[in-house]
């Protein structure tokens, strides 16, 4: 702040304003937190150039996939006040539901969606989370036996309750891949709290699956049945990952 040499009389003397360099440190500050944040998400690295622009939507079943999730990720940033990029304020028309389950055959883009929007959220300065779920579930096992400890070294607590908060309050939850790992009662029953605690808390949660919704653990699939606060796309396409043609 500083305060200019006013005219004598200028209704603005003995104001101070902000000197001209304050936008660009807010534009720098703003950019720094975006970049942290979108580290903090933890998008694969095969995934990290993944843009919903790019994809090939020459099938019916992507053409709608991209443009659900256009919706979630414009809709909920216009909805929260977000600038959003020009030519994306058609998906601002309406407002999305919090959740959005992706189910799909392998390779035809789930994962490449799910870290798009990841990176659509955290982006504009959100907390977003990606998790393939497998690695979810060893990172739970694993923190079951590891302490936190505070400034001082002294033991503060259980690091598997600190990765279970993150889980439940981080702004948008990403899980990739759920039932894919053939869940064990004690890994049900951590995914349930997850989901449960964020269903209650209008938390805003993105799933996907190769498994069909009844495969899915019955108390996880109702919540993905409730049409208030989900939306389900189902993704027919065939696979896009490069095939060896068989030989002869
Ligand atoms: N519509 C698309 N256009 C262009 N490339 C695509 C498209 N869909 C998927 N791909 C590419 O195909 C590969 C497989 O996609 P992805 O990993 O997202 O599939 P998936 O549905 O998650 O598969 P899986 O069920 O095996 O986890 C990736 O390299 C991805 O970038
Ligand atoms: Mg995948």
């Amino acid at each position: 702040m500083y305060y200019p040499d006013w005219p004598i009389g200028h209704p603005k003397q003995g104001t101070a304003i902000d000197c001209i360099c304050v936008p660009e440190r807010k534009a720098k500050r703003e950019r720094d937190r975006c970049n942290k944040l979108l580290e903090a998400a933890q998008i694969p690295n095969h995934y990290a150039g993944s843009s919903l622009n790019t994809l090939d939507v020459s099938h019916p079943s992507v053409k709608t996939l991209k443009q659900i999730a256009l919706e979630y990720v414009i809709g909920w940033l216009c909805e929260l006040g977000h600038d959003v990029e020009e030519g994306y304020e058609q998906f601002c028309d309406k407002k999305p539901t919090l959740w959005l389950a992706i189910f799909g055959l392998y390779g035809n883009g789930k994962t490449r969606v799910a870290t798009a929007i990841t990176r659509g959220f955290a982006g504009h300065g959100m907390a977003a989370r990606y998790a393939y779920v497998p690695d979810l579930l060893d990172e739970l096992r694993k923190a079951q036996f590891e302490s936190t400890y505070d400034d001082y070294g002294n033991k503060s607590g259980s690091r598997f309750y600190e990765v279970m908060e993150e889980l439940k309050q981080v702004d948008v939850l990403v899980l990739d891949d759920l039932g894919v790992e053939k869940e064990s009662p004690w890994a049900d029953e951590q995914l349930d709290k997850i989901l449960d605690y964020r269903y209650r808390n209008a938390s805003w949660t993105v799933l996907t699956t190769n498994m069909e919704i009844t495969q899915l653990a019955p108390r996880i699939a109702d919540r993905i049945r409730d049409r208030e606060v989900c939306t389900v796309v189902i993704n027919d396409a065939p696979s896009y990952r490069p095939q060896n043609k068989r030989p002869g």
